[in-house]
């Protein structure tokens, strides 16, 4: 493939500006959930500007920086912040980042994300587990030539998002006395939110989140055989679900944040509690 090249750059660069770091786990903070990246012990900061191929995030909430460093014990790799396809960013610029992660030695790699919910029942502040998801976009990252050195060509996604550490996610979160929900996202590239036809016809499909981005991501990790965790914070019941509200990105940021510290809790916990696993 002939992003192999920009690849090889990108992770050349984030070696030589931070020699030292042997990241284990990587992380991808979504909308909102960028402050989980201030309890990161010894960081080493690195701008996405100095990296290259890392596309520069247009969200104003997403920092653009790759921090080192240790998060409850485990040796981390944070993306604090992410493009998205709806920015008009190519798929091969979007899964970047976490190619390169994978590539410094996470073998894990910890995707979160703003989501709307389709459940009255998991409503906003929510946390939830990622079970499985629904790539609703038509478009897949792995579209054309493959490239054998990261992975197969055809990729098995029957366990995108792996059980035994779920399990383990939920055990961190009981220990911490957090709430935490599962269910299947959905990927609805926007920029426009669902209308609620939309959401309704989701419902129907399988749909218990919906939201923008991770679903690229977990295709391109599952590709290079990283084993991957999602987790959605829920910031708004869907598009129609709330009889004359309307959705904004000021409620998703709002939300967001106040969700980072229980997030920061839950994977503090969740790192050091399976220290023997990654
Ligand atoms: N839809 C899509 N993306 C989102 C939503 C939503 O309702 N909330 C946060 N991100």
């Amino acid at each position: 493939m002939a992003d192999a090249p920009t690849l090889d750059a990108a992770v050349d660069a984030i070696r030589s500006a931070a020699p030292e770091a042997a990241p284990r786990v990587g992380l991808v903070l979504g909308s909102g959930l960028g402050a989980v990246a201030d309890a990161v012990i010894d960081p080493v900061d690195v701008p996405y500007d100095i990296i290259p191929g890392f596309p520069r995030p247009g969200v104003s909430s997403h920092a653009g920086l790759l921090r080192l460093g240790a998060l409850g014990g485990a040796s981390v790799a944070v993306l604090q912040g992410r493009a998205h396809v709806y920015e008009g960013h190519p798929l091969a610029d979007v899964v970047r980042p976490v190619r390169a992660l994978a590539r410094l030695g996470c073998s894990t790699v910890i995707l979160t994300n703003a989501a709307g919910s389709l459940r009255p029942e998991v409503g906003p502040g929510q946390l939830m587990a990622i079970t499985d998801h629904i790539n609703w976009s038509g478009i897949n990252p792995l579209i054309g030539p493959n490239d054998d050195g990261l992975g197969q060509r055809f990729i098995d996604m029957s366990a995108a998002y792996d059980s035994e550490l779920r399990a383990r996610l939920h055990a961190a979160a009981e220990a911490e006395g957090l709430p935490l929900a599962e269910g299947v996202y959905l990927w609805y590239p926007g920029p426009s939110f669902e209308t609620p036809a939309e959401i309704r016809a989701f419902r129907v499909l399988g749909a218990d989140a919906v939201g923008m981005s991770t679903v690229p991501e977990t295709i391109a990790l599952r590709h290079m055989g990283v084993r991957v965790v999602g987790l959605s914070g829920i910031t708004n019941l869907a598009a129609g679900m709330v009889a004359g509200s309307a959705l904004d990105h000021a409620e998703t940021m709002t939300q967001g944040t106040a969700m980072a510290e229980d997030l920061t809790r839950l994977l503090s916990r969740f790192l050091a509690d399976n220290a023997d696993v990654f």
